[in-house]
């Protein structure tokens, strides 16, 4: 089937291009883009796109599909389904599951599973460690052959310096990249949210700042003494911000992500304890809302990933303690960039897609985030300017584990093409 785009404002950062355009799809691929495209109507779908914006279907490469060993808090069908409500349509997936994604059986389930669910792609991340036990590696070979895109052990410190030593070592081998959830357990200390003054008034336990960011200093030189690279997950501190920046500028081949949530709430969402803004790393407090901005927008962020991290209503709704961290994110993320970015000037349309879809791409080394004629026709429409309400009742994900619910956003996406299929056709998924 061919798909007409018509008079879209299409933004694709990898060629450039940054106008009115259409766009023309055939048997799953992209074969034109431009404003005079030569097209013969025969059996041909037409997407009117004007007013609305064109852009390569996002890219998420930080989530948490949950299948297998977590369905009841979302599987790759519903999980990648929630993904294209957001626009999303490739997903890198963490290996915190149950059995652990630490083996090529793993991986290749995974990636098995998710051509039958059909609704994004998904790339697999294989574990560090065994386990995700922080002691001795994961088959990080066979795993790379399976298909794994990158190595983390995510949701969990690799604690021990050698392991993660050892870790670049091996990744940097098979041009992987280890993924670090940095986070010194020492210093965390059993904590429940951001330490400061929001945690002392509701009398819990608070992380500090430092959990996060000696692990990052950790992480920036060990890539640097042996010249391997390394990506930083979900940052949330001006500290960290700091860190790879000077990094970067040394030459560190040092790459990070932040939030969503990090750039618009901070940890007087907990208050009233809110178990939907309960997360790891916390959220943290105006000054470090401002670095992570200030990070985004001179460039040491690279990309804006979800850290969708389903959970059952049961796991939620008990004691703040006793809650586990995470929140759900493919249906908001776009929405939230667009609110808290790019309408307060922090970044330009072009450069949130670009941090939401072709950054992450090249950072996994995979052929996305592109409206290149020859790829795979992955393709979202919005409209930046229209306003909608989040209602986590409409989600798509099984999970409503959201802090956003009621919030005004910008941009649902009203169209996504999967492989040249149109599977999300006026807000509504086929
Ligand atoms: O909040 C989080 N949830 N942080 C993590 O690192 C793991 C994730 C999860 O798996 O639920
Ligand atoms: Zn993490």
């Amino acid at each position: 089937m061919k798909i007409l785009i018509k008079n879209g404002h299409v933004i694709d950062p990898a060629n450039g291009r940054d106008g009115i355009m259409d766009i023309l799809t055939d048997d799953g691929v992209i074969c034109g883009v431009g404003t005079e495209l030569e097209v013969d109507g025969f059996e041909m779908e037409v997407i009117d796109a004007s007013g609305k914006t064109v852009v390569p279907g996002l890219v998420d490469m930080h989530c948490h599909l949950r299948e297998p060993g977590f369905e009841y808090k979302e599987d790759i069908e519903s999980g990648t389904r929630a993904a294209a409500m957001g626009g999303i349509t490739s997903v890198a997936c963490m290996p915190n599951t149950k059995p652990a994604t630490d083996n090529a059986a793993v991986i290749t389930f995974i990636k098995e599973r998710a051509k039958e669910a059909g609704y994004a792609d998904v790339y697999p991340i294989g574990a560090v460690s065994k386990g995700l036990q922080g002691k001795e590696l994961a088959e990080i070979g066979e795993m790379k052959f399976a298909g794994a895109v990158a190595l983390s052990d995510d949701g969990m410190p690799v604690t021990e310096s050698w392991l993660m030593r050892r870790a670049m070592e091996y990744a940097k081998m098979f041009d992987l990249r280890v993924i670090s959830h940095c986070e010194d357990f020492g210093l965390a200390d059993g904590g429940y949210m951001n330490e400061g003054p929001v945690a002392t008034a509701m009398g819990l336990r608070g992380i500090s700042r430092a959990a996060e960011e000696v692990m990052v200093a950790r992480d920036i030189i060990i890539a640097e003494a042996i010249g391997a690279p390394v990506h930083i997950a979900h940052v949330s501190t001006r500290g960290s911000v700091e860190l790879v920046r000077q990094a970067k500028k040394r030459g560190v081949e040092v790459t990070c992500e932040t939030c969503p949530h990090y750039f618009s709430l901070t940890d007087r969402a907990c208050e009233g304890f809110n178990t939907n803004a309960k997360m790891n790393p916390p959220l943290r407090t105006d000054d470090d809302v401002a670095a992570i901005k200030e990070g985004l927008s001179d460039g040491t962020i690279d990309c804006i990933v979800t850290d969708h991290a389903p959970h059952h209503i049961d796991e939620k709704n008990c004691e703040f303690g006793r809650a586990l961290n995470g929140i759900v994110g493919f249906e908001t993320s776009l929405g939230l960039g667009l609110k808290y970015l790019v309408n307060e000037g922090v970044l330009t349309l072009p450069q949130l897609i670009e941090k939401m879809s072709l950054n992450p791409s090249r950072i996994l080394d995979i052929p996305k985030g592109t409206l290149s004629e020859g790829c795979q026709a992955d393709i979202t429409i919005f409209d930046p300017d229209k306003e909608w309400t989040v209602d986590i009742t409409k989600f798509a994900s099984k999970s409503k584990n959201s802090p956003f619910d009621g919030f005004k956003l910008f941009g649902k996406p009203e169209y996504v093409i999967f492989k040249g299929d149109i599977i999300l056709n006026q807000g509504v998924i086929l």
